[in-house]
């Protein structure tokens, strides 16, 4: 495995996996796995959807880049990020100096299916399939600024795993 690569980021809309793959592919490189949503749940002491709620999504975005750019001071990480924290150019830089970034991409209906009835996602509150298509419209090109791009819902978590690896013993 390549020793050039400090940490790998995973970046990519809300439901293509960046949770479930970066657990997995921390265990397969036996690196630590990070999640930055946990993260700033910790660091608020409360639910992100309390923080959206009591604090505004600006103050979440304000923990969000303190929590990126902490967590990408250490090394040997698979870390996952919020959906939105690509938003901000400062937190793209970080990402792209801490580390090898990975997009994982999905199509809405994979999205959709994947993240239906989750009430701990407040952007996607209401008719999710509605706010899906508004937020990927928004957010187009936003995720382009990754190194790799991974499509998951074409994909086994394990087959993606090793595209993944595949990778860095390339790099
Ligand atoms: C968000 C994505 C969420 C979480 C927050 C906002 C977004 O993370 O950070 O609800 O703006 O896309 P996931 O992408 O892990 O769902």
């Amino acid at each position: 495995m390549s020793v050039f690569v400090n940490n790998i980021i995973l970046i990519g809309f809300m439901g293509t996996g960046k949770t479930t793959l970066g657990r997995l592919l921390a265990e397969r490189l036996q690196w630590s796995f990070v999640d930055c949503d946990e993260r700033i749940v910790d660091r608020a002491g409360m639910s992100i959807a309390d923080v959206f709620t009591k604090q505004g999504e600006d103050a979440f975005r304000a923990l969000e880049s303190e929590v990126i750019d902490d967590v990408l001071r250490s090394t040997q990480q698979v870390v996952s990020t919020g959906g939105g924290s690509v938003l901000r150019a400062a937190n793209r830089q970080r990402m792209k100096q801490g580390g090898l970034v990975i997009a994982l991409t999905a199509d809405k209906a994979t999205i959709l299916r994947r993240v239906q009835g989750d009430a701990a996602r407040p952007l996607l509150q209401g008719d999710a399939e509605t706010r899906i298509e508004q937020l990927l419209e928004e957010r187009k090109g936003a995720y382009d600024f990754a190194h790799l791009f991974i499509d998951t819902a074409q994909l086994t978590v394990d087959q993606a795993i090793e595209r993944v690896v595949r990778s860095l013993d390339k790099g």
